[in-house]
């Protein structure tokens, strides 16, 4: 095998993914203790915003930090490399969850066996469904009196929209809880409540024999004996083949606070997760194992430093190998670029890197040439697909407070939504009117103290009627001119010149679909690239 094949085998590049409190933290930092990427619980430090820190700009700024540092982590753990890419938990930030999901070959996904599927995990479940992501599913907080595990493999299959299997079955919850039975293994790992250590007690058991009984007492060996009859005559052997296809999760039960689970869910995961996937582009799908380097930015960080205005992009490294200080083609700006310290994260540490691999997520110091969505290669024209925006949920006007100070507004405002903080609309018809777009009101209070404190810009946000934006589209010109002639004041364009119609509620879209057939609204910004 060349060398690029194998350092392709070798790489899982997956993300986390949880409604907030899920566990989503914890279970990251268990995987770090057991890839022995760090030697203690508590080194990884949450990236969540508190709840009721809305307000509070110094947590938002401290917790910017702390994102850097666990944007991604990477350890080796027999023979594998386990990239792993954070996803923020805090909801007004999704749209970074849903970016950072085009670049993962995979998913793991975190559910609170109390609290059942929750709002957010269906709406990051929708993404992995739109773009086939392989999902494994690991349900959490297994000392917990939670729903009775049938149910929630019943909610997690109606819910999520896709069917499941069971890899491990719980020996009771809450504070009976006895540990899990590995159904492929036919093991058993009995649990002991520990926060700080691994501890393995794992023992392989026929579960038809009265050794069973000897460990965990007759009445639950006789309930694991009647849920395993039932668990393989209701699913389907697991067949890898259909969770790399998406069609089916395999689900795990543990209790990552405690340690426990977390082997099982590892050791699966570096057997069945895919390694580095093709990836499609505006003109063909890639392989990574094509000679020349491809890769594109999915991310975009501000640096913390006010003084130094420059950032770290994130690039995912597709095809080829990326190598330090040569020269490639910035595929939207037509240019040769090059980097002389792209650096690679080991757990929190950062190191300058030589060369990288498909798979890699690699960090790139930018002073201002990169958009999340960015191609970069070694000539080839081509743009990979699947970084949209997504049509945001809440509007506001966008009023400068300082006119001596237009400028600097101008050039933060631009710069804050090529990071991917929001999305700017202009009304070019309306002495340049800009309308910030988000997902969540806390954005607002980050563009704020941003624009101020890094960009000297003092401004305001006025309230907007308008609960939905889509992209317009016609086969015709003249039919799409003619539409945004009349809509006027609806009508905004965003920072590529497209047009995007601003309605006021989903009635009245619902309205101007249905009136104007030659008309096409989009609800993300894909359509650009298809
Ligand atoms: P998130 O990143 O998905 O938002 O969740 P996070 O890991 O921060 O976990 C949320 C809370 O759930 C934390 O408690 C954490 O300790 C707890 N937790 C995680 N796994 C388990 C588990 O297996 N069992 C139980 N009982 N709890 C679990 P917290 O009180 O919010 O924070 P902390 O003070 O404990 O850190």
């Amino acid at each position: 095998m060349s060398k690029l094949a194998a350092e392709i085998a070798k790489r899982r590049t997956f993300g986390i993914i949880s409604h907030p409190d899920a566990g989503k933290t914890t279970l990251t930092e268990k995987l770090l203790l057991f890839g022995g990427a760090i030697q203690t619980a508590g080194a990884v430090k949450s990236n969540k915003i508190k709840k009721g820190a809305t307000s509070d700009f110094m947590e938002i700024e401290r917790q910017r930090g702390i994102s850097v540092a666990t944007s991604v982590m990477t350890f080796d753990y027999q023979g594998v490399k386990i990239n792993i890419l954070d996803t923020p938990g805090h909801k007004d930030f999704a749209e970074d969850t849903y970016r950072t999901l085009t670049a993962v070959d995979s998913v793991i996904l975190v559910i609170d066996c109390v609290k059942g599927v929750e709002e957010q995990t269906e709406r990051l479940m929708e993404v992995c469904r739109m773009r086939k992501t392989p999902v494994i599913i690991f349900i959490n907080k297994m000392d917990r009196e939670g729903q009775n595990p049938f149910d929630l493999l019943d909610e997690l299959e109606q819910k999520l929209s896709i069917r499941v299997r069971p890899l491990t079955w719980p020996i009771n919850m809450g504070s009976n809880f006895k540990g899990v039975y590995h159904l492929l293994d036919r093991s058993l790992n009995l649990f002991s409540a520990n926060k700080t250590k691994i501890e393995k007690n794992v023992v392989a058991v026929d579960i038809h024999t009265p050794e069973l009984d000897a460990r965990v007492g007759d009445k639950d060996a006789a309930q694991l004996r009647e849920d395993v009859e039932l668990i393989e005559g209701v699913y389907e052997p697991f067949d890898r083949a259909e969770y790399l296809s998406g069609e089916i999760a395999p689900v795990f039960f543990g209790s990552a606070v405690n340690n426990f689970g977390i082997q099982e869910l590892l050791d699966t995961f570096t057997k069945i997760a895919p390694p580095t996937q093709a990836r499609g582009t505006d003109v063909r799908v890639v392989e990574p194992a094509e000679k020349k380097f491809t890769g594109f930015v999915f991310k975009i960080h501000a640096n913390l430093d006010p003084k130094h205005r420059d950032r770290i992009a994130f690039l995912r490294i597709c095809s080829g190998v990326f190598q330090r200080n040569t020269f490639y083609q910035h595929i939207r700006l037509k240019k040769n670029v090059r980097f002389a310290n792209p650096y690679n994260f080991m757990a929190q540490e950062k190191e300058v890197i030589e060369e990288g691999f498909p798979g890699d997520v690699i960090g790139l110091y930018d002073t201002g040439n990169f958009k999340i969505g960015d191609t970069l290669t070694e000539g080839e024209v081509l743009n990979y697909q699947g970084i949209p925006n997504f049509s945001p949920e809440i509007f506001k006007e966008l009023i400068n407070l300082d006119p001596m100070k237009a400028k600097q507004l101008e050039k933060g405002i631009d710069q804050l939504t090529d990071e991917g903080v929001a999305q700017l609309f202009l009304q070019p018809q309306l002495g340049n009117r800009k309308i910030v777009g988000t997902v969540g009101d806390l954005q607002y209070e980050v563009i704020q103290y941003r624009l101020e404190h890094e960009y000297g810009a003092k401004c305001r946000f006025d309230g907007m009627q308008v609960s939905k934006a889509c992209w317009i589209t016609s086969e015709d010109p003249k039919k799409l001119q003619e539409f945004v002639r009349l809509k006027g004041q609806n009508i905004a364009q965003d920072k590529d010149g497209n047009y995007v119609f601003l309605a006021e509620s989903d009635w009245i879209l619902r309205m101007n679909q249905t009136n104007n057939p030659e008309i096409e609204f989009h609800f993300t910004s894909e359509f650009k690239l298809a």
